[in-house]
């Protein structure tokens, strides 16, 4: 557990450099990341190379004994080589290429900028390969940040051909499994087929585009293997001449439904995963219960500690603002990270920067540089952090529980999303929801993964799975696990069509339901009672029919009133649920805990509204952190007598947060 900053040496003055290094060792600031929109320092023009003032940036902090992450400046390409080689540019969905002037405007097709990329990314890998202040590698920066994962471009077509015709073999293939009997789009060649702009429909219907679904699923695919192969082979490059850990920044699962890259996939081409956490900004105030799934989806892309590499530490944005954090949160989303899973956390950035798009962003230290109320934060965190290395190795949540996340799934709800309410993302948190505030962790994982550990994993709206994919989490369920599953699930086949047979498809048997008809929530809502309480739905219902079924819900409401929404099966030595509508937050909260009494798990014994409990193992210690979100004290009970880590004194009854305080706890004994 450590702390770290985003710093631009190469933003001021040299002078200023020491002053920073004492200020970030007084804080026990262990690491900085540097240098990953630095192009046009490194190669001015296309063919000078300039290196010596990245030698007396890494010399000096080798020399303050402050350890750094190098990235490698693909995300900004420099302004001579936009203009003597626009192919570099993407092209927006309608045909328009991107311009100069701000950063991510490159095509990850494009060989020209394979090329340049590849020779940058050698040249300063080979000379900072073994430097001794460099500890890891970051390659590029938010990969695919700002709708810049599909470009529309016509060497991503020319690629895009190549992609398909490798995985259909023939045209005819293709033609079947994209259906282009429907409208007359029956390809006679590779060469034929286009890459799905904006289309005649998109002014009416630019949620779908109106293009074929199955040629939308497979373009989203290709762009998301074309952002992970750039990222490959800088990788590849670095690990030749280095053997430092490579990582690259990505982003939440809020704006990555936006981002478009196979997260699990790209995770396999790094050594560790790293996200950028801001939370309270121009664009949007994330709730406590979101940042803590974001956590969560990180601990699992890799399944081992991740970190921060950009961490929120002070008002940010960029033409207005969002809120200074409050006296107090700067810790407590530290302290978030950490019981989570995170082992370093990375502020960004030092200092805000007088000049540029990010004038407003604010650092840890202002405009001014000087040591400021948010600086005294972060060094008490800093001390706390040795404080705590001193008790614990890598702390990991344990978590019994997960959630299965598809990102062909997600890209496929995107293209045709049932409801005008529908949002993957945001229905696998209302999962997530109730678990956070049970103090039970969630891990989340593909439809493929080995599941066989955990005693509850839930699949919602998992609406394509492969044949392999049914069978594992059959496989599951037969060997004794307890499996949940929802409306629109098993419906679409892999070429994201529908399939033929009666819903829920790839699931009747194993749900021993079927469904007779379903209600979209269209301007509508509908009630329901069960195990779960009351209930009402607003973005779907299906009626279910119990084949091999038991009932555990009904509908109230409608023409379909007594009709089941909620069912159980047994299926091997297992258990199925079957959830047939949407749930609001109240009757969520009690099916998920149903669900834990029903199958062994236990929650935190108090759980209390808007304070986060979490549970972390290092395999010697079992550390409870307790973290106050409220804007007013919390006083928690305890169910055992506990160490308090940062003070050492003994808590026993209760443990009392004053707003946005943090509590780590050791478990000593039970009453
Ligand atoms: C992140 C990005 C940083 C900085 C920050 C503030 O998305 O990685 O480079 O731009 O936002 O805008």
């Amino acid at each position: 557990m450590r702390i770290g900053v985003d710093y631009y040496p190469e933003h001021w003055e040299k002078e200023r450099w020491k002053t920073d290094a004492e200020l970030m060792a007084k804080a026990n600031i262990k690491v900085v990341r540097i240098g990953e929109f630095a192009w046009s320092l490194y190669q001015p023009e296309e063919n000078r190379f300039c290196f010596e003032w990245m030698d007396e940036i890494l010399d000096f902090f080798r020399d303050h004994q402050i350890s750094v992450v190098l990235c490698t400046p693909s995300a900004t390409p420099p302004k001579w080589m936009t203009d003597k080689y626009p192919d570099i540019f993407q092209d927006d969905i309608h045909g328009n290429p991107k311009i100069f002037g701000t950063r991510k405007h490159y095509c990850f097709n494009s060989k020209t900028y394979h090329a340049f990329t590849r020779e940058l990314v050698t040249k300063i890998a080979e000379r900072y390969g073994r430097h001794p202040a460099v500890e890891a590698w970051q390659i590029d920066n938010e990969l695919g940040w700002a709708n810049t994962t599909r470009c529309y471009c016509e060497k991503c077509r020319a690629e895009f051909q190549q992609w398909l015709k490798k995985k259909y073999g023939t045209i005819e293939e293709l033609n079947r499994r994209y259906g282009t009997v429907f409208w007359s789009q029956i390809y006679n060649s590779f060469e034929e087929v286009i890459i799905p702009r904006a289309g005649a429909c998109y002014d009416t219907c630019h949620d779908t585009q109106g293009q074929n679904p199955a040629l939308l699923l497979d373009y989203y695919r290709f762009s998301s293997d074309s952002v992970i192969r750039f990222a490959k082979e800088s990788a590849e490059i670095i690990r030749r001449y280095s053997d430092r850990p490579v990582t690259s920044n990505l982003l939440d699962a809020a704006v990555n439904s936006g981002t478009g890259i196979d997260y699990f996939k790209l995770s396999e081409q790094l050594d560790f995963v790293s996200w950028d956490n801001y939370i309270e900004f121009q664009w949007g105030i994330a709730q406590a219960a979101t940042v803590s799934r974001d956590h969560a989806l990180l601990r699992s892309y890799k399944k081992q500690p991740f970190w921060v590499m950009e961490q929120q530490s002070g008002p940010c944005g960029w033409s207005k603002m969002g809120p200074a954090p409050t006296p107090g949160k700067l810790r407590l989303w530290t302290y978030q990270a950490v019981a989570n899973g995170a082992d370093t956390v990375v502020y960004f950035r030092w200092r805000a920067c007088p000049f540029g798009t990010e004038q407003y962003w604010h650092g840890i230290l202002d405009h001014d540089g000087k040591p400021n109320r948010r600086y005294e934060e972060i060094a008490q965190v800093g001390s706390e952090m040795e404080r705590l290395n001193r008790v614990f190795g890598t702390l990991k949540p344990q978590a019994k529980i997960a959630i299965v996340k598809s990102f062909d799934s997600e890209w496929s709800h995107s293209i045709h999303k049932h409801v005008e309410n529908f949002q993957y993302d945001s229905f696998l948190l209302d999962f997530y929801r109730p678990f956070y505030q049970m103090g039970l962790s969630v891990d989340f994982v593909t439809p493929h993964d080995d599941i066989s550990s955990y005693a509850l994993v839930l699949a919602p709206a998992l609406l394509i799975v492969t044949e392999e994919e049914k069978e594992n989490l059959e496989r599951y369920v037969r060997g004794g696990g307890t499996l949940l599953l929802t409306f629109r699930s098993g419906i679409r086949d892999e070429d994201n069509n529908m399939r033929k047979e009666t819903v829920p498809g790839a699931f009747s048997e194993l749900a021993g339901v079927r469904v007779k008809e379903y209600d979209p929530q269209f301007q509508k809502e509908t009630g329901s009672s069960g195990v779960f309480g009351k209930a009402q739905s607003k973005l779907w219902c299906d009626v279910v029919e119990p084949v091999s079924a038991e009932t555990l819900g009904v509908y109230t409401q409608d023409y379909y009133s007594g009709e089941s929404c909620l069912t159980v099966n047994a299926f091997g030595k297992g258990t199925v649920y079957y959830l047939g509508c949407d749930l609001d937050g109240d009757a969520m909260n009690r099916l998920m805990k149903y669900l834990c009494t029903r199958h062994g798990l236990s929650p935190v014994t108090y759980p209390i509204e808007g304070v986060e409990q979490v549970e972390a193992q290092d395999g010697e210690h079992t550390a409870l952190f307790v973290m106050n979100h409220n804007p007013y004290p919390a006083v928690v009970p305890l169910d055992r007598i506990y160490e308090n880590a940062l003070t050492n004194d003994e808590e026993k009854d209760t443990v009392t947060l004053k707003p946005y305080d943090v509590a780590v706890l050791i478990w000593k004994k039970s009453f």
